[in-house]
């Protein structure tokens, strides 16, 4: 790929996209700008040289063809007005009725409101990808975690754009996953948590060709206990996985550990009625929450000896307190680490920040969805393309070599 730092950027537009997809909550207040802070040292880095920057991202999943109040929720104003609080810079709204004439001077930065209230955006419709590659001197791609999506701000876009290269962001991005997955320190210990085995299914199943121990946490830890024959009562588990969970589990071997206590409560967590019990021993009324202290420290054991460690969702419910316990061992855990440590997707940034060791694992990945992609071994579109197009023009060299 064509890189930022190889380019003049002097006097020039920046069109840049970037994943500003962040958690809003339903009054608009961001719960999380560190997708937005991600973006701050590139940004930084392009003003000093002297450009002007238009910034683009996406905002949820709007119908580009809603009524305009409908969208309202997906704009991204609560955005601009964060960033300008982070630049110290006034960071005005393009609203797409001024995005053609709209000329960015040197020294400032607009945000292009939500490229999803555009039709053809999510189609990589080649037209809106012509008329968004107008809008810049070099398009630079940003978005890690939207690189998984081939859209016309993402994909298209390459093939219109005066110039297209990677941003630092996304270098770092795709340095740090590579390296965690294709040459790693052993041993190998990967942590996946989260609601829904079936949404990480093939991640697991690569997983297991590639790690010394693989730990599961949360409804994908209650499917597998329910696949080793224990009573799971009103566990988060999906019954229809189970045999493959079964499967997987004989494919893992001793290098699957589930939990052996657990924190469980009535159904819908119930307060004042939690308690730790062995994972044989749950009431049929109650579910499981949490993993135990013994089976914490377990894991804590396996991390703390790690030489890497791939870390994508929590181990119980993290967000309630009564429930937090295992996720905040494995969170310290993995901050103390000496191995390279990796964590990404939404609820792991969540339980990084939550945990308060956010900045002290070796990389924190902004990708939800792309951090998976990349993890079952496929190819994501928007660096893809890029790689495509360096080789076109044969500009980078070490690509053609
Ligand atoms: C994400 O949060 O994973 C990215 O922003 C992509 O969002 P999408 O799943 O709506 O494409």
């Amino acid at each position: 790929m064509r890189q930022l730092s190889e380019l003049p950027l002097d006097g020039k537009v920046l069109l840049i996209r970037v994943d500003f997809n962040v958690p809003l909550d339903s009054g608009g207040v961001i719960r999380s700008a560190a997708r937005i802070e991600a973006v701050l040292p590139t940004l930084h880095r392009i003003l000093a040289e002297g450009a002007g920057v238009l910034l683009m991202s996406h905002l949820g999943r709007p119908q580009p063809d809603a009524l305009p109040a409908d969208n309202a929720a997906f704009s991204l104003a609560p955005v601009a007005r964060r960033l300008s609080q982070l630049l110290a810079l006034d960071v005005p709204l393009v609203a797409h009725t001024e995005m053609d004439t709209w000329r960015c001077a040197p020294g400032t930065v607009a945000l292009l409101e939500n490229v999803r209230f555009l039709r053809g955006e999510t189609d990589n419709d080649p037209m809106l990808a012509r008329r968004l590659a107008a809008l810049g001197d070099i398009f630079v791609m940003e978005a890690f975690a939207t690189a998984h999506r081939a859209h016309a701000s993402t994909c298209g876009i390459v093939d219109h754009a005066p110039m297209a290269c990677a941003g630092p962001l996304l270098v770092a991005e795709m340095a740090a996953l590579e390296h965690a997955f294709s040459a790693p320190a052993k041993p190998v210990v990967a942590v996946v948590g989260g609601a829904k085995i079936s949404t990480k299914l093939a991640v697991l199943r690569r997983l297991a060709t590639k790690v010394d121990r693989l730990i599961v946490g949360g409804g994908i830890a209650n499917t597998f206990l329910a696949a080793a024959g224990h009573q799971v009562g009103r566990s988060l588990f999906e019954a229809e996985q189970v045999a493959e969970a079964h499967s997987l589990a004989a494919l893992l071997g001793d290098k699957l550990l589930l939990p052996e206590d657990v924190v469980v409560a009535g159904a819908g967590a119930v307060q004042g009625t939690a308690r730790t019990c062995g994972v044989s021993e749950l009431a049929p009324q109650e579910a499981i929450y949490d993993f135990g202290i013994r089976s914490a420290t377990q894991v804590a054991d396996l991390v703390a000896t790690a030489g890497t460690l791939i870390w994508n969702g929590p181990l119980g419910r993290f967000e309630d307190p009564a429930f937090s316990g295992a996720t905040r061992v494995l969170a310290q855990a993995a901050a103390d680490c000496r191995g390279f440590t990796l964590a990404g997707g939404g609820d792991t940034l969540a339980a990084i920040e939550l945990c308060g060791v956010a900045g002290r694992l070796s990389y924190t990945s902004t990708g939800g969805g792309a951090f998976l992609h990349f993890a079952e071994g496929r190819e994501l579109p928007g660096v893809a393309v890029l790689d495509r197009a360096a080789l076109k023009d044969g500009s980078s060299l070490t690509a053609m070599e």
